[in-house]
């Protein structure tokens, strides 16, 4: 996977969501994140706890996902997992937490479901923290993914934190931003 691959669809584009975007129906299938888009995402810009972006087709919203810093932080439970991050990281630089993005929701209309637009989200974000100015180090993409969701972020190269959420509704996965600079 690269950033090279990424290239808007046709007629679709990527902007910020404000004070003053008008939110028209939005159906996923998951009523959390229908209900996240229309009633809490702006609450939580002006909360400066979430930055929601919106994919647009004409007046339609077509999908959507919000970020939040966060941090990847060292589980002393899962060693192997740990060994292979820190492998990766050089090792005067090794720390307990390393700097990261949550996608905190993440939902494509069900009618646009399969057309690869989830994919082109990931791309979309990683395009922004490789090769857009950073203000602040991130160096990996975390997420808290559905089950349902667990193959989408496993075909778009994310790993899992732990085995330790193998029963539970999400799973924390996580992806190396410098593995595409490799
Ligand atoms: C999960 C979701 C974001 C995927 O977006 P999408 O645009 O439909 O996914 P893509 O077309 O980019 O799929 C990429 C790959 O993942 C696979 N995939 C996507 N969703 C899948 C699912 N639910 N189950 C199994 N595989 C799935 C696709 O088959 C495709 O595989 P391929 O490369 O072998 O063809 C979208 O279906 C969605 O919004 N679902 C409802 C909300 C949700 O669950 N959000 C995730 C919150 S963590």
């Amino acid at each position: 996977m690269s950033t090279q691959t990424l290239k808007a669809p046709a007629n679709i584009k990527l902007a910020r969501l404000g004070e003053d975007t008008i939110v028209p129906p939005f159906e996923c299938g998951d009523n959390d994140l229908n209900d996240f888009l229309m009633n809490d995402a702006k609450n939580y810009s002006k909360s400066l706890l979430a930055v929601t972006y919106l994919l647009q087709a004409d007046d339609e919203i077509v999908a959507y996902f919000s970020l939040s810093n966060d941090r990847l932080i060292k589980n002393d439970r899962e060693r192997p997992v740990w060994n292979r991050i820190n492998r990766i990281i050089p090792n005067d630089k090794r720390r307990r937490s390393y700097p990261a993005v949550k996608i905190g929701r993440l939902a494509v209309a069900k009618k646009y479901a399969g057309k690869r637009l989830g994919s082109y989200i990931i791309l979309a974000i990683q395009n922004m923290y490789i090769n857009e100015p950073q203000r602040a180090g991130c160096r990996f993409l975390m997420v808290d993914a559905y089950k349902n969701a667990l193959p989408f972020y496993q075909k778009n190269d994310f790993k899992f934190l732990t085995e330790q959420d193998y029963n539970d509704d999400t799973r924390i996965m996580y992806f190396d931003l410098k593995a595409i600079l490799a």
